[in-house]
């Protein structure tokens, strides 16, 4: 570990994409807690930036989609991961103020605040001059959240573990989404304990097994490598739907209505509420963003295309 001063006042500006899962098969819980899964991540070009500048102290601040909403203290991930990279990097003086611009809705299943701490993560690797390397910058990330490491490498990207073990996907093409925002967030925490309880149900039932490790879906891996979204639509899958639909009904709405407005596939993001339709092409992405709006089944719409490219710095300077 090497001892780092502090080198440099200028402020640093990071971007990170949102995430959806284009799968997210969910096995067992495990002994700590946490559920092993297989996912393919893909990250979208709805961005999130974070500034950090040199200070005496540490601060935060959010501006943006969902700002009265997240936290501006010790327990936002961003605050953390300045903290664990000037731990791991040495930094003296390790103050910071943290900007925070949000485009992407908190708790929305969009990996909103893993990305946050990505990009702070790589921001402050740049202020500090740290120079940690991209496996340590994604170490320091897995110990902060699940999906932090992917946040920091983005594209199409098949994720192990908890999500934080990433191998490349092999895919093709870009894909144009539209994006239904809910009208309030959900916990990713009890997303999975839902999960867990209406799969416990239907197992007592002795209307399923008892849940098994998850596997890749090699179909849709396929549909990935020709690049053709109406191949990929019909594959897209997500095991914490369910749970999600429980929790909140009215996304069955959203889904329908997405579905009738053409779109190729229509999932719940990750563990919700956003919902992701994927389109035949950027001008059909915006009219089934318009449609879904005009319907009056989310609170707020958006159009992005994937693979977008993981954390990176955009600027230097203010
Ligand atoms: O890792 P992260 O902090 O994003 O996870 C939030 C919560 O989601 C965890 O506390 C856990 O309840 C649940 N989770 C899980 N299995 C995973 C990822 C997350 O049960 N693979």
């Amino acid at each position: 570990m090497t001892s780092v001063a502090r080198l440099s006042r200028a402020a640093i500006t990071a971007r990170v994409p949102a995430k959806i899962n284009l799968q997210l098969a969910v096995g067992p819980a495990r002994a700590d807690g946490y559920h092993s899964l297989v996912t393919v991540f893909h990250a979208v070009s709805l961005f999130d930036e974070v500034t950090v500048a040199a200070a005496d102290e540490m601060s935060l601040s959010v501006t943006g989609e969902d700002a009265d909403v997240v936290p501006v203290d010790q327990s936002n991930l961003a605050w953390q991961a300045a903290a664990a990279l000037a731990k791991a990097a040495g930094v003296r003086d390790a103050g910071v103020q943290i900007r925070i611009r949000k485009r992407i809705p908190a708790a929305a299943g969009l990996a909103g605040g893993s990305g946050d701490a990505a990009a702070t993560l790589v921001a402050c690797n740049d202020l500090w001059q740290a120079e940690l390397s991209a496996t340590e910058l994604a170490e320091i990330g897995a110990d902060l959240g699940s999906d932090v490491p992917f946040a920091l490498v983005g594209g199409t990207t098949v994720g192990r573990g908890r999500g934080e073990h990433l191998t490349p996907a092999l895919a093709a093409g870009t894909y144009h989404w539209a994006l239904a925002f809910g009208r309030h967030g959900l916990s990713t925490a009890e997303v999975y304990a839902t999960c867990d309880r209406l799969r416990a149900a239907r197992v007592a039932a002795g209307k399923q097994p008892e849940p098994a490790e998850p596997d890749l879906s090699h179909p849709l891996m396929t549909a990935l490598r020709s690049g053709d979204p109406a191949k990929v639509g019909p594959l897209l899958s997500n095991d914490l739907q369910p749970a999600a639909l429980s929790l909140r009904p009215r996304l069955r709405r959203t889904l329908t209505a997405g579905r009738e407005l053409g779109a190729l596939g229509a999932i719940v993001s990750g563990s919700g509420p956003t919902c992701a339709f994927l389109a035949k092409s950027p001008s059909h992405a915006r009219e089934i963003a318009v449609g879904l709006t005009g319907a009056g089944v989310c609170r707020t719409v958006a159009h992005a295309s994937g693979p977008a490219p993981g954390a990176s710095v955009v600027r230097t300077g203010t």
